[in-house]
């Protein structure tokens, strides 16, 4: 086995300990055990291509193994069923805190297996995590039912907030860690026992964020942790009748198939698919915060946000404008290791920069015009150049300027007029988020609402709090996470009755 780490790293005695047990395992009723067929599959740092370990590859068996302790942990005289709301927002809490003493651990595992230049995953996503476990400690004991003022006479009508079960949590490779965070914390937090599979590119975290759960005392089988591929390890969660919850984060054409299948036994869904998000500027923005918004709004964790402002909207007067100072600006973007100063690492996979290479060469064909960019940086790792392309509103059938592209492209197009930009901006299957940069509030509360997009940021893009709701419209999904929304995605009603 060669496990090699990038030579500018230096890191965490745990972070190499953990790094050199080379052989991870899978997390089933509170014991780390391999795959039952003794099968993995590689883990690969992607700044170097180079191998950081092997994870166990769960199958239908493992899944099934799961299924059973997560059901064996939800029995209505368990533990976790009797444990008082107080306690589970204090071990929620201990979550938070454990994070917090391993921040540079957590960080630097996540670095490795996603790429991200480590100061935004250890003062970026971490602090998100532990503010997540946080907000959700908080919620355990405010999951209130109410008493609705019914008319039949003589009778009491109370409603009562009750975890669902089984949560099947899978999730994504851009925000390894974070996506975990913003499932478990509120799954948890209702009361449900959970099995969460963390993406095959980015199984790492996952991992070392199971071990701090079991030290921070959670009943075996509450939380378990099943590494693995999309099939069939997703995909056999989403198949098991014991299963009364899939929440998915991840492309669009995975979350359909995902609804399909959960329909067999009515298992419940939420999907936060992928985005084209819409970006408009208008003429009266403060420009400087503009262009600098629009440059992160995109090209941000290397473009592979869900979020990400991938059709830049300009007001034509000061469009060329915009155009330029955006491409100077992209220019003085560093690409490069997580371990440098860069300001955006590669992307996740080679299977990933082919993706997006693919979808550049085919802007470059189609005509439109290309201004920065378009290619691959080096030839080791997985480096694409920030991209600028634009185009009118001829180019907004081509497939690049429809489909998610999740890397560092963005297309900019000028327009004219409102009607033009809410229609253009609309024209598109997403709806997860937007951004409007003007200094007349009220063409932004206007637009804010014509958008048809889950998030609207005005002045400001990619904003986040654990308190605030996020999901998408259309083809970005269904559903809302974080905030007091994601209560109602891990809860069910009941309505009791009682004649006196
Ligand atoms: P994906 O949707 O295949 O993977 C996301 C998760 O779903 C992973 O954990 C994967 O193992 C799992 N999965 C895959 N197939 C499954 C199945 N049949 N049943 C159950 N689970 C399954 O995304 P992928 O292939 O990594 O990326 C492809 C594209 O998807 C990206 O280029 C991007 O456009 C989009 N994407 C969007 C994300 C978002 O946050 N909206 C996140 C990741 C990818
Ligand atoms: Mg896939």
């Amino acid at each position: 086995m060669t496990i090699k780490i990038h030579e500018a790293a230096s890191l965490h005695e745990n972070t190499l300990s953990f790094i050199h047990r080379e052989r991870h395992k899978l997390l089933i009723g509170g014991v780390w055990v391999e795959a039952r067929s003794g099968e993995t599959f590689e883990v690969f740092d992607p700044a170097t291509g180079d191998l950081l370990g092997h994870a166990a590859a769960a199958g239908e068996e493992d899944v099934a193994m799961a299924v059973a302790a997560a059901r064996a942990a939800f029995a209505p005289d368990s533990e976790w069923r009797r444990m008082t709301p107080q306690k589970r927002g204090e071990l929620l809490w201990k979550v938070a805190d454990l994070i917090e003493a391993n921040a540079r651990e957590l960080a630097e595992l996540d670095t490795l297996d996603n790429g991200k230049p480590y100061r935004n995953s250890l003062y970026g996503d971490v602090p998100q995590v532990v503010a997540h476990f946080r907000y959700y400690a908080g919620w355990t004991t405010k999951i209130e039912g109410s008493v609705p003022p019914v008319s039949v006479p003589n009778t009491l009508n109370y409603t009562r907030r009750e975890p669902l079960g089984v949560c099947a949590l899978i999730i994504p490779w851009n925000f390894p860690l974070l996506m975990a965070a913003w499932k478990l914390a509120p799954a948890l937090a209702c009361g449900n026992t959970a099995i969460l599979k963390p993406a095959e590119q980015t199984p790492l975290a996952a991992l070392r964020l199971g071990e701090l759960m079991v030290e921070a005392g959670f009943p075996a089988g509450v939380v378990n942790i099943l590494t693995g591929l999309g099939v069939p390890a997703g995909s056999a969660l989403v198949d098991h009748p014991g299963v009364d919850k899939v929440s998915f984060t991840g492309s669009t054409e995975v979350g359909k198939l995902i609804m399909r299948n959960a329909s067999n036994n009515l298992t419940k869904v939420s999907l936060e698919l992928g985005g084209k998000s819409p970006n408009v500027v208008f003429k009266d923005a403060d420009m400087g915060k503009a262009v600098k918004g629009a440059l992160w709004a995109v090209f941000g964790n290397t473009g592979q946000m869900c979020t990400a402002g991938s059709r830049l909207f300009v007001e034509r007067p000061v469009y060329e404008q915009v155009v330029e100072q955006l491409s100077e600006a992209a220019g003085g973007i560093r690409v490069g290791h997580g371990w440098d100063k860069s300001h955006i690492g590669p992307v996740v996979s080679q299977e990933q920069m082919e993706r997006v290479l693919g979808y550049i060469d085919e802007g470059r064909s189609s005509g439109i015009e290309m201004h920065r960019g378009g290619g691959r940086l080096g030839e080791r790792g997985y480096f694409v150049e920030p991209t600028i392309f634009s185009h009118d509103a001829s180019g907004d059938d081509l497939r690049l300027i429809r489909e998610e592209i999740f890397g560092p492209v963005v297309a900019v197009t000028p327009f004219d007029d409102w009607e033009e930009v809410v229609q253009r901006a609309n024209h598109t299957e997403y709806g997860l988020a937007a951004g409007i940069w003007t200094s007349d509030l009220s063409k932004a509360h206007r637009l804010a609402e014509a958008l048809q997009a889950g998030t609207v940021w005005v002045n400001a893009y990619n904003l986040f709090d654990a308190a605030s709701p996020f999901g998408g419209y259309k083809s970005s999904g269904f559903g809302r996470e974080m905030g007091k929304e994601a209560i109602d995605l891990y809860t069910q009603v009941k309505s009791v009755w009682v004649s006196y």
